[in-house]
């Protein structure tokens, strides 16, 4: 499915649109959520906890979105956080460089590039601006940072350009109030925010975000020691590297060094495995190895976890090994400790991410999901039962003869334990077609023999199929489907 279907139906069937209305001053790089979007989110987020955070004991954190100049000092993003941009001298328009220039990881173009290079290859290639025409002026680069004034004396402050940083800050006390023992993930959902010279395509890239992270503290001493690796040995995952991309098993990607560990191995064979419950086409995707001038200035080693979409690969998880980066950064800056004991040793951890984004997450799960059905003149959203913003649709066939009071009186039933949508208007062969566009996987239709006999009739999404079920016996069915 292309990328302008999934965003005319994420219009239309409320799951995402343009921040600000139809205001003229309405800043691009900015997206809502509808109640489908929040749905499906919210169904991504459960996943997300149950298959990762909770299969690894990990911990979560809520910190806050604005943070001192202090944070940002220590980590690096006040002077590090930035994309080369290009200027036009004529009309004033901006690009990211690496974005205008490069045409793939392999063109010698990237968002580290420094501005003699940029400006090298524009004089090289003669690039004008696309927009009039015009010619640029020298290339610098742009700090992504945006900064916030707090109080009547206007504080300088910033808001996070990635949850995590509150997270290596928070690290001594938490270790300490939660007993902690290494490895020990702490994973942190919330908004974040990077000035994007040139935010695109509705949620691809974003000024105002949405991450899931998960900081993994270790002790380099053993990163060949995770208990549970076992567990993953033999999970199947796809790796990306000089062009090319080979099926291996977590333990053969470890022993042919293509993972530098078992705990990374362990840690992305989690990952994959909790995207294929997600109902993203696993052949579609690929851990990319990311080049030196590609990785992000804390990170030693990068994966990146990709899905390929109608607008080209997509970044969907950075897997960085950030080492002691940050721990040692924020130990100069604070004068505070941050080694810990691991057993009788101490150590200060070293770090394994796994920074996640959610809006191109859901992107995909969107466009991997959906397809028309010629045959049956419909659209449908064929997402995975446990993904479904709404889980089941509860219609009367009629609104007379008491079928909408019935009605009623089953989605009351329904509705604490599960996503119910009741619709009693329009031809029922229209409110299905809707629950199909919206992924409902489920349908419940009251009819005259609901009355007689205490059934109804179940629809299932994928199949058009119906059978008829008692109504007492709806809960269990449900749950029993919509089970992830
Ligand atoms: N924490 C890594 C990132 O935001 O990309």
């Amino acid at each position: 499915m292309n990328y302008d279907r999934v965003a005319g139906l994420a219009l239309e069937r409320g799951f995402y649109f343009p921040s600000g209305g139809s205001y003229p001053d309405a800043q691009a790089g900015f997206w809502e959520y509808g109640p489908n979007g929040v749905g499906l989110k919210n169904r991504f987020l459960e996943l997300w906890r149950r298959a990762l955070l909770r299969r690894a004991s990990m911990i979560e954190i809520d910190g806050s979105q604005v943070m001192p100049p202090s944070v940002f000092e220590a980590s690096g993003h006040l002077s590090s956080f930035s994309d080369p941009i290009l200027e036009c001298s004529g009309c004033a328009a901006t690009y990211r460089a690496d974005k205008l220039l490069g045409d793939g990881p392999d063109s010698g173009m990237h968002e580290g590039a420094e501005p003699e290079a940029v400006d090298a290859m524009v004089a090289e290639r003669g690039a004008k601006c696309p927009g009039c025409g015009g010619v640029f002026k020298p290339s610098r680069r742009f700090n992504m940072m945006f900064g916030l004034g707090i109080g009547p004396a206007a504080e300088q402050a910033y808001l996070r350009p990635e949850t995590c940083q509150s997270i290596f800050v928070d690290f001594p006390r938490i270790y300490k109030t939660m007993r902690g023992r290494l490895p020990l993930g702490i994973a942190q959902v919330g908004k974040s925010f990077r000035n994007e010279i040139a935010p695109r395509q509705g949620l691809l890239r974003l000024r105002e975000f949405y991450q899931a992270e998960i900081e993994v503290f270790c002790n380099p001493g053993r990163l060949g020691d995770i208990a549970g690796f076992g567990e993953v040995a033999d999970t199947v995952i796809r790796i990306h590297e000089d062009g090319r991309t080979a099926e291996t098993t977590c333990a053969e990607a470890v022993d042919s060094g293509a993972i530098a560990n078992r705990t990374i191995a362990y840690y992305v064979a989690l990952l994959s495995e909790f995207y294929a419950r997600t109902g993203i086409d696993m052949e579609q995707t690929r851990f990319r190895r990311l080049s030196d001038t590609e990785k992000a200035f804390y990170a030693t080693t990068a994966l990146d976890f990709e899905a390929k979409t109608s607008t080209g690969w997509l970044e969907l998880v950075a897997c960085n090994y950030r080492s002691d980066y940050d721990l040692k950064g924020h130990a100069a800056k604070s004068g505070e400790k941050f080694e810990v004991m691991d057993g009788d040793e101490k150590v200060l951890p070293h770090v394994f991410e796994m920074s996640m984004g959610i809006d191109r997450s859901l992107y995909t799960i969107l466009e991997h999901s959906l397809r028309e059905d010629a045959e049956n003149d419909r659209t449908v959203l064929s997402l995975v039962p446990h993904m479904a913003p709404v889980q089941v649709g509860v219609l009367s066939l009629v609104k007379k003869d008491g079928l909408a009071e019935k009605a009623n009186e089953i989605h009351a039933q329904l509705r604490e334990d599960f996503a119910a949508f009741l619709d009693h208007s329009g031809a029922i062969g229209r409110r299905y077609r809707r629950l199909d566009e919206i992924g409902a996987p489920l349908a419940v239709t009251v009819d005259h023999q609901t009355l007689e006999d205490g059934t109804v009739t179940l629809r299932r999404r994928d199949s058009m199929a119906q059978e008829r079920v008692a109504v007492k016996d709806l809960p269990g069915m449900l749950a029993d489907e919509l089970r992830a």
